[in-house]
């Protein structure tokens, strides 16, 4: 709370990495993560539209604290219509968006049904379709509606939200512990193949858009601080080079470079922000 009163509109001292002008769309930002960018964003003097199939009180905060700058939209990645109501709202209400973060994702959490987090070989068929739907048909809908709209004025940069397990494959044995205890749980399949499909989505992007003032870029995480069970944090954090899982705000810094002009040269690269996990 005592984040968000912090003055409305500040522009970043440096203007390489200043967004003060941009109007930022944000996916799935009542989650962990979104609402921590759309934080980051307004404190230094953007506008932000928040889409997410629910509001959250945290949203509450930053729609109270932001009034002029910040939008909340409910609506779904995966219906394509839900997204053009949006872009047309937002078009009347403070322009065409100049960035889009594509974050709404889903994973299954640890206490996802038995057979989401059992085998690979009866891993659920219905499983798979609602990941590959949110998490990339979602990330397709939503460049195809706001980069589409992106391309009518030459200019923007998308974000494309992946995580270490689209890069490599999850690390079963950091669940190990639970299988000792009896449980039958590895870390499914799906979420890591959307992730991995988000890479070739950006570079296919990149390269379409290149001669439009289109960036699109992916922004590869690693895990976040979020009250994870002792056993887990033991077995990640001795798997990390860096000893520790990401704070909430660790990768504002790359979101901002890759929002404003710090980043003009970039286009169809994933920048890295894991802590080192990949280096091993
Ligand atoms: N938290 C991590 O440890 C971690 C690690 C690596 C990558 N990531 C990535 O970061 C992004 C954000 O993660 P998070 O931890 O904040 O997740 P989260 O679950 O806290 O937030 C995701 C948000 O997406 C929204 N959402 C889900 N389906 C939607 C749909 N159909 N339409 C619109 N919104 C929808 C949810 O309501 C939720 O608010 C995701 O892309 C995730 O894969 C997270």
């Amino acid at each position: 709370m005592a984040m968000c009163q912090l003055v409305e509109k500040s522009m970043s001292s440096d203007q390489l990495f200043d967004v003060s002008d941009e109007i930022v769309l944000i996916t799935g930002v009542s989650g962990q993560l979104g609402s921590e960018y759309a934080k980051a964003l307004l404190q230094r003097g953007a506008s932000v539209v928040g889409l997410d199939l629910q509001s959250s009180e945290e949203i509450n905060r930053l729609s109270a604290s932001f009034p002029k700058h910040f939008f909340f939209y409910e609506a779904d990645v995966t219906d394509k219509s839900s997204l053009e109501s949006v872009r047309i709202e937002v078009e009347k209400k403070i322009g065409t968006p100049t960035v889009l973060i594509n974050n709404a994702a889903l994973d299954s959490p640890p206490t996802a049904p038995l057979q989401e987090n059992g085998p690979f070989e009866s891993y659920p068929e219905a499983s798979w379709d609602t990941i590959m739907d949110v998490n990339l048909k979602g990330v397709f809908h939503c460049c195809q509606v706001f980069g589409g709209a992106m391309t009518e004025q030459s200019y923007g940069s998308i974000i494309n939200i992946a995580s270490i397990y689209g890069l490599v494959s999850p690390d079963q044995s950091l669940y190990g512990y639970r299988r000792q205890r009896g449980e039958v749980f590895y870390k499914p399949v799906a979420y890591a193949v959307s992730k991995s499909g988000i890479l070739n989505l950006t570079r296919y992007l990149a390269v379409y858009w290149a001669q439009n003032g289109i960036r699109v870029n992916t922004l590869t995480l690693a895990g976040v601080w979020n009250n994870q069970d002792q056993d887990f944090l033991n077995a990640y954090c001795g798997r990390i080079p860096v000893g520790r899982m990401a704070n909430g705000d660790d990768y504002n810094g790359a979101v901002i470079f890759l929002a404003s002009q710090a980043s003009r040269y970039m286009t169809g690269a994933n920048l890295i922000v894991d802590g080192g996990w990949t280096a091993i």
